[in-house]
């Protein structure tokens, strides 16, 4: 077993033990827009561990988009606490939190949001570079991932020359450049037609079963639900219910 692995295996472990990975207490946002108040998140208390593949349910505005933002630090929260371990990020300074981002949060956006200019690899170097400037070291992490993700063959293609399956692919490695130990997965197949977006879904079973990585997919499809460890509903901005799913369905089962 290479060092490497034997640290990533030390590190899952750890983990393990302290499994309640981030903890969402009572979390409100609320937008003003003139006069008007709009309570996109209302109360919202939730526990994430570690290896969870969650899917978060709701129709359009139920506030999924908001609840990753917040999670992820894009966004502050109106009320309420959001725990790493240890650290509350909502009392972060807008430094800190931005460095709690950049090294412990992985995005994936439905649109992929790759670097036009940057081929495959570079998308993903340029993340990786992010937290470690050792060259040698992102080139590596960079042909990893993109191994990892099956697309070594292409590394050297420009987003322009990839399909949208194969984009949202380099997405993932990109997201996971930084090792962050979650993803946050914005309606990761919602550009994507059935076929393509099963792949997609199973390398988040694969990543969260086999990596120990926590990933929150939200999505307006309820199909998807059966892919994940859980499901969460929301519904303006309320958590509905929340449900462990104990035999999640392998992604190439699944239809829509
Ligand atoms: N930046 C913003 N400013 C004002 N209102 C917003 C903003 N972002 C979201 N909202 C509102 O908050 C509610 C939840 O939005 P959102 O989290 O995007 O829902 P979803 O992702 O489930 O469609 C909606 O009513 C939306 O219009
Ligand atoms: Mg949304």
């Amino acid at each position: 077993m290479s060092e490497k692995m034997q640290a990533a295996e030390e590190k899952e472990t750890a983990g393990a033990a302290e499994a309640r990975l981030l903890d969402m207490r009572d979390v409100s946002k609320i937008y003003e827009i003139g006069q008007v108040q709009v309570r996109a998140l209302d109360g919202v208390s939730l526990v994430f561990q570690s290896g969870e593949l969650v899917v978060v349910l709701g129709p359009s505005g139920s506030g999924k988009t908001t609840l990753l933002n917040v999670v992820g630090g894009l966004d502050r929260p109106t009320a309420g606490t959001i725990r790493y371990g240890g650290t509350d990020i909502t009392s972060l300074s807008d430094g800190d939190l931005g460095r709690f981002r950049r090294d412990h949060i992985g995005f994936v956006f439905q649109f992929f949001n790759l670097i036009p200019t940057l081929t495959a690899r570079e998308n993903v170097e340029f993340a990786a570079d992010l937290v470690s400037h050792d060259s040698r070291q992102t080139e590596e992490r960079a042909r990893e991932l993109l191994k990892l993700v099956g697309l070594e063959e292409r590394a050297d293609h420009f987003p322009s020359g990839l399909s949208g399956g194969e984009q949202q692919r380099v997405a993932i490695a990109r997201a996971m450049a930084k090792d962050p130990d979650i993803l946050l997965c914005d309606e990761p197949t919602g550009n994507l037609d059935f076929r393509t977006g099963r792949q997609i879904l199973g390398l988040l079973q694969m990543l969260t079963s086999e990596q120990g990585k926590t990933c929150i997919l939200v999505t307006h499809n309820t199909a998807i639900a059966a892919v994940g460890t859980r499901a969460v509903r929301l519904r303006d901005g309320r958590v509905q219910s929340d449900e462990g799913n104990a035999s999640p369905l392998p992604a190439s089962q699944i239809e829509w």
